[in-house]
């Protein structure tokens, strides 16, 4: 569909299910999706088509009672990884834990869901920071001491101190340096062996696996300072940048009075604050990919125009690649660059927003379209008729074949193919017969 050069993530053939008392919810028919390096990326369709299962298959996050079960993930993160790209099916679930948040961070559907009542908001968006960025935040304590050791009288008690906490802190980075070490080369001797399956290969996949979880050695001056109350006061310093970064990251969100909401409870703050702080921690990281599921659709218009606001500034500054699920295709004009139209588990479009304004190819994208109304509309709104299918048992060939105006005998045995109708276009309906799929 696109070039291994400019793909950031790309799923294809991805079928995740959920196997539920009543049948077996088959919601991803196979669904092929690039999102490219510096795009806004569109996702939309009616509610219920696999748009939130989509990108939870893609950071793996999809809880039980479903499961992926079959398809290809790949990321290309890094120049590292860019001849091949990272299959992120195979890989371990630590490995996923490393990337979630940091490459690839997403903002949940329902803010109000997504935070954790009982806790604060410093410790809500502090997390990140502290299982991504810890050792940046070592390293910047380490140096506020020092520059404080410096300014203190010679044989100040406070020095003496202040010592012993560089000290403590010097060997809980030398800790996490090791760990974050061993991890990396574990990750790679996994990635080496990843394509083969001899069975001494197993074995030692196996065997590094374990390893792997449990290979995290902490510095055993930091262990023991942790246990003893009056040394575990070393750790406030680096509480308090974590604190820094948490008031600046929300200073730069526009949340007014940053100092004081970051002692509050998710309970205590208004719906838009709410999202605003699920973006916050969704940006703590700096991700290359954020996730935006349907950012805006709890909010009233004026919070709903800043958080697009904000959303758009922060991937001029900030982000790579966004991609944003929307029910709302006047947003979808607004923000994205290239857009995919979902129905009922499958892609039944994709192209530039240009594109698909102007000539859309799909039925179904040409019935979303139409029900929009416009400013000088005079005639009555169009629909499109029926409901999107139960996915227990979806209708056979195409599933939108029950309410296409122009179905054809094939549709209801077939599923179409998907093909590049033009340049970047791509289309799955028997109206468009010819070679290739996505
Ligand atoms: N935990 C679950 N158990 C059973 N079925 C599920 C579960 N989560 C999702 N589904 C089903 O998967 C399908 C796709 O759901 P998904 O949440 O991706 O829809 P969506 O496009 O995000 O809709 P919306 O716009 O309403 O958020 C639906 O048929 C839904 O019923
Ligand atoms: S494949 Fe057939 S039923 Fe499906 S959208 Fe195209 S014409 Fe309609
Ligand atoms: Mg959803």
């Amino acid at each position: 569909m696109s070039t291994a050069l400019q793909t950031l993530v790309e799923t294809s053939d991805l079928h995740t299910n959920f196997y539920t008392f009543e049948g077996v919810v088959r919601a991803l028919n196979g669904v092929s999706i690039v999102v490219n390096r510096g795009e806004t990326y569109g996702l939309v369709g009616e509610s219920g088509c696999g748009k939130s299962v989509t990108v939870r298959s893609l950071m793996r996050i999809v809880q039980p009672p479903g499961r992926i079960d079959s398809g290809r993930i790949v990321l290309f993160l890094n120049e590292r990884d860019r001849s091949r790209g990272i299959e992120i099916l195979q890989r371990t679930e630590t490995y996923m834990q490393s990337i979630r948040g940091s490459d690839i961070s997403m903002i949940f559907q329902e803010p109000g869901a997504a935070l954790n009542p009982v806790l604060s908001v410093l410790d809500q968006v502090g997390e990140s920071y502290r299982l991504h960025r810890m050792e940046q935040m070592i390293t910047e304590t380490l140096a506020g001491l020092e520059g404080e050791r410096t300014a203190m009288h010679r044989n100040s008690p406070r020095r003496a101190v202040r010592r012993l906490q560089a000290a403590l802190l010097k060997a809980e980075r030398r800790g996490l340096q090791r760990w974050a070490a061993l991890v990396g080369r574990i990750d790679n001797e996994l990635y080496l062996l990843e394509d083969r399956q001899d069975v001494e290969a197993l074995a030692r996949k196996e065997s590094l696996n374990r390893g792997r979880d449990r290979a995290r050695p902490r510095s055993g001056l930091a262990s023991i300072a942790r246990r003893v109350p009056l040394l575990r006061r070393y750790r406030r310093p680096i509480n308090a940048t974590i604190r820094r970064h948490v008031v600046e990251l929300l200073r730069s969100l526009g949340i007014p009075n940053p100092e004081n909401v970051v002692r509050r409870y998710p309970h205590e703050l208004s719906g838009g604050m709410q999202q605003r702080i699920v973006i916050a921690i969704a940006l703590a990281c700096h991700p290359t990919l954020l996730i935006a599921d349907e950012p805006t659709s709890n909010l009233d218009v004026t919070i709903q125009a800043q958080i697009v606001e904000l959303i758009k500034d922060l991937k001029r500054t900030t982000i790579s690649s966004v991609l944003f699920i929307t029910h709302d295709l006047g947003l979808v004009a607004e923000v994205c660059d290239r857009v995919t139209v979902m129905y009922a588990g499958d892609v039944s479009e994709t192209a530039t927003v240009r594109e698909l304004f102007r000539g859309p190819l799909h039925p179904y994208t040409a019935g979303l379209l139409a029900s929009v109304p416009k400013v000088d509309q005079r005639e009555e709104l169009s629909m499109i008729p029926g409901a999107v299918p139960n996915l227990i048992r979806p209708p056979e060939g195409c599933r939108f074949h029950p309410r296409c105006p122009k179905r054809m005998e094939i549709c209801e045995i077939q599923k179409p193919p998907t093909v590049e109708h033009s340049r970047g276009h791509w289309v799955a309906c028997h109206l468009y017969p010819g070679r290739g799929n996505a």
